[in-house]
């Protein structure tokens, strides 16, 4: 059958509604058959060099000698760059300044890029890279948060958001509470590893393909590098294998190394990371420190709290302001805090410079609160959900965020009566409490945490997106906006809208790679806002090219405008079909009517104030809950997640079966983050954890057996989105605090009474282990008449 044929093949049915439905991802077929293309995938240009990186292995040091000879000379070698070979600019710092391409006489963590080769083979280039003489001056070197504290060793100025009186309310309240959390990082492990392709075009022009959230910004740092104008510079991503935030800023050092290579060798280059050098090169989530002060009534409801928030930046800004504003919006989740302090330290350390992760600053910030919640509970006797519930915002003063921002619409009271029923919390918490009185050895725990996730970039200028939509003579439509296919379904999304727009098949929709060429000076895609941002600039896009279509028909068929529809593939007025979609478009043609436009899109209603961090930095807030139950031995520490339940907002989704998808992955990811995932450094300043051997993400074992999923299908987003969805990324990840939450309660079980139940994350095995040790000790030490361990 010729694809002609095709076309005329397509059924009523199925050309009907597109958007809200459960369609299956753009590249579904693609992936699981192996046809969808990674930039590594891609056919090879002639003449293509390869390139390697040669990392530092001294976390601070002088560069006292750097010979790289040696690496000229070697087999196959084109080009070899080090920061003297330098052309134009020097510096890949999205923000600010803070990252250069290549080390200038000092490294300042270990796996910081010294220089790169470009050769015939990956392995000569490999070989090359390791000829070089290099030789240190060690340095003292920063590398713990702690270290930093007390250095004031920081990569931006402190910030700090304040409302009430904290320290009053605390030192007032009937109960007070001091305490620290440390919160581990995370690697992003995208199946993907950085990679880009860069192909030297006629008259210095250079096309680079880049696994990068941010083409534009890949764009505009490698013309600096360059040394030449943007327009000269075109950057393409098809698709990402991952990109969880890791690749919004990272992408443009791997994209500006190999540019800059092709650039020399005038030959194109390819850079793609070993899976090691991109863990010990790249940016992770920030570790982040925590001290809290609480003051609280009898039910555990919160009078006043400070919190100081410490991350671990790493050597430069990168997104660090962004990302620990984000922490500090987060520190209330979805909580009424009267009288609240929140400090935020952002702290160098001599270890790579940290960066967004799904959440972005947001998990850390929702973390301390929480933790916080359940240790109120713990001191108090109590069950940490009524303390959770006590807590939550409500109306009039009680819808006060720190920051300025009333939490209007707020549904979690309604998503928590849901939970508790559907997931008979109630019941199960008995069941728990009896499982733990006769099992010696095993125990159970039981949790239900909310998420509030604010939407928007912080950064408001951010927070637009453009398209652009090619409408062809044989009713196909080509779709171009400047959002990023990460495996998150964005593509897929944007094109059901389109496809509705036009009334038409999903089939007549093409979306085409992402392209500086066809959409201009775009943000990333990232804050969850993808499709909210690129669907609304391509509907606008489509909004105008159907309205000119509509007029035309009206005059063409001599009949009322407002009475027209484009629905099942055809021009209906009212009841009566006019035509097919496809000869609609060749009419229109044929009558000189432009089938093609751009659409831009802001978003409104938004504001911060920079100094003070108030004002409402958010268009509107994501919920969700979730109830975990785990089952921990206490004997070695292990444990599993038995069942989780999920109810979460989509507002009105996009596509359930994507946002289905999303809520589990994020879910998941999150449980990696707070359980197994351990980024472990040396005294040396080396990531010891720099290998799926030593690093342990959760695989499809790890996902509980009892798995129920909910959207919240009641709920429509009263901030007026594209189709009322609400943005779905990133919020689930932070549902997995209620699986850190359920392993603190099963810890909590061995502790003779109420108390604290100290627990950093992640919460390994280990670290559970230990943590239950700690309490049996307490109670041997607190039973009348029993000798303590240190006695026996
Ligand atoms: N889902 C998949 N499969 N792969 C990814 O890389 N990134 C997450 C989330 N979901 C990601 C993902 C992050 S960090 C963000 S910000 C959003 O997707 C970005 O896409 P969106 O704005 O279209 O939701
Ligand atoms: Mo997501 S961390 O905003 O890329």
């Amino acid at each position: 059958m010729s694809r002609r044929d095709g076309w005329a093949g397509f059924k009523a049915a199925e050309s009907a509604r597109t958007a809200h439905h459960a369609l299956a991802h753009e590249s579904a077929v693609g992936h699981v058959t192996g046809s969808a293309l990674y930039i590594d995938d891609l056919p090879e240009p002639r003449d293509l060099l390869h390139a390697w990186v040669r990392l530092s292995d001294r976390a601070h040091a002088g560069i006292s000698q750097l010979d790289v000879s040696p690496c000229r000379a070697a087999p196959g070698v084109a080009a070899v760059m080090t920061f003297d070979d330098l052309p134009a600019g020097t510096d890949v710092g999205p923000v600010a300044p803070g990252d250069l391409v290549f080390a200038n006489g000092e490294v300042l963590y270990h796996g910081q890029a010294l220089f790169a080769v470009a050769a015939n083979s990956i392995a000569q280039a490999r070989f090359a890279a390791m000829l070089a003489d290099v030789g240190y001056d060690d340095r003292d070197a920063i590398l713990e948060i702690d270290q930093a504290l007390e250095k004031q060793a920081f990569v931006l100025p402190t910030r700090e958001i304040a409302q009430g009186d904290a320290g009053g309310a605390i030192r007032q309240a009937p109960h007070r509470l001091r305490g620290r959390l440390r919160i581990g990082g995370q690697d992003h492990f995208y199946l993907e590893g950085h990679v880009a392709m860069a192909v030297p075009q006629e008259g210095g022009d250079m096309l680079v393909y880049s696994s990068t959230q941010h083409p534009s910004e890949v764009q505009h740092l490698v013309a600096g590098v360059l040394g030449v104008p943007d327009h000269a510079v075109v950057v393409e991503a098809r698709r990402l294998g991952g990109g969880f935030g890791g690749k919004e800023t990272q992408p443009a050092h791997i994209a500006a190394i190999a540019a800059l290579l092709a650039q020399r060798a005038g030959r194109p280059v390819k850079l793609r990371l070993d899976r090691d050098d991109d863990m010990v090169m790249t940016g992770k989530r920030h570790d982040f420190l925590v001290d809290y002060d609480a003051g609280f009534d009898d039910e555990g409801r919160i009078h006043g709290v400070e919190f100081m928030l410490a991350s671990r930046c790493g050597i430069s800004p990168d997104l660090s302001a962004s990302i620990n504003d984000r922490a500090m919006y987060h520190a209330d989740n979805a909580y009424y805090l009267p009288n609240v302090r929140i400090v935020s330290h952002r702290c160098f350390t001599n270890t790579v410079s940290n960066t967004a992760f799904r959440g972005f600053g947001g998990p850390q910030g929702m973390m301390a609160i929480e933790y916080l919640l359940d240790e109120i509970a713990r001191h108090l006797g109590l069950d940490p959900l009524a303390v959770r519930r006590a807590n939550l915002y409500g109306k009039g003063e009680r819808s006060l965020t720190p920051y300025g921002q009333v939490v209007e619409h707020n549904i979690l009271p309604q998503l928590f009566d849901e939970i508790e029923h559907s997931a008979e919390y109630a019941a199960r918490r008995r069941a728990v409490a009896d499982f733990n009185r006769r099992h010696p050895v095993f125990r159970k725990g039981l949790a239900i945490t909310p998420v509030k996730f604010g939407i928007s970039f912080t950064t408001t200028h951010l927070n637009q997106a453009g398209a652009l939509v090619l409408v062809y003579t044989d009713g196909s439509v080509q779709l171009n906006h400047g959002g990023i296919e990460m495996g998150q379904g964005l593509y897929t999304k944007v094109a059901q809208l389109v496809a509705e727009e036009f009334g038409v098949a999903m089939e007549r929709v093409r979306v085409t790679a992402t392209t500086t060429g066809k959409v201009p000076n775009t943000s990333a895609t990232a804050a969850s806002s993808g499709s909210d941002l690129n669907g609304a600039a391509a509907v606008a896009a489509c909004g105008k090219i159907r309205a000119r279509l509509l007029e035309f028909a009206a005059s063409h068929f001599s009949v009322q405008q407002s009475g027209l529809r484009l629905v099942d593939d055809a021009l209906f007025a009212g009841q009566r079909r006019l035509c097919s979609f496809p000869e609609l478009c060749k009419l229109a043609y044929l009558h000189r009517i432009q089938l093609s436009d751009t659409g831009f899109y802001a978003t409104p209603d938004i504001h911060v104030d920079k100094s003070t961090l108030r004002g409402k930095p958010f268009f509107y807030f994501a919920y969700g809950v979730a109830c975990s139950e785990v089952l921990v031995d206490t004997l070695t520490g292990e444990y599993r997640l038995l069942r989780a339940d999920i109810l979460h907002d989509c507002g009105q989704s996009l596509n359930p079966a994507i946002d289905i998808g999303q809520i589990e992955g994020g879910f998941i990811q999150g449980m990696g983050w707070l359980t197994t995932e351990e980024l472990c450094w040396d005294d040396r300043g080396r990531l010891t954890t720099h290998a799926p051997s030593t690093y342990k993400i959760p695989a499809a074992g790890d996902t509980p057996t009892d798995f129920r999923v909910r959207i919240a299908d009641w709920s429509r987003n009263p901030a007026a989105t594209v189709r009322r969805s609400k943005a779905v990324g990133e919020p689930p990840l932070m549902l997995a605090i209620s699986v850190f939450h359920a392993l603190k309660d099963a810890v909590a079980s061995v502790a003779p009474g109420p108390g604290s139940v100290p627990l950093d994350a992640p919460a390994t095995p280990e670290r559970v282990f230990m943590a239950m040790e700690q309490l049996r000790a307490r109670g041997l030490q607190e039973a009348p008449g029993r000798k303590t361990v240190a006695e026996t």
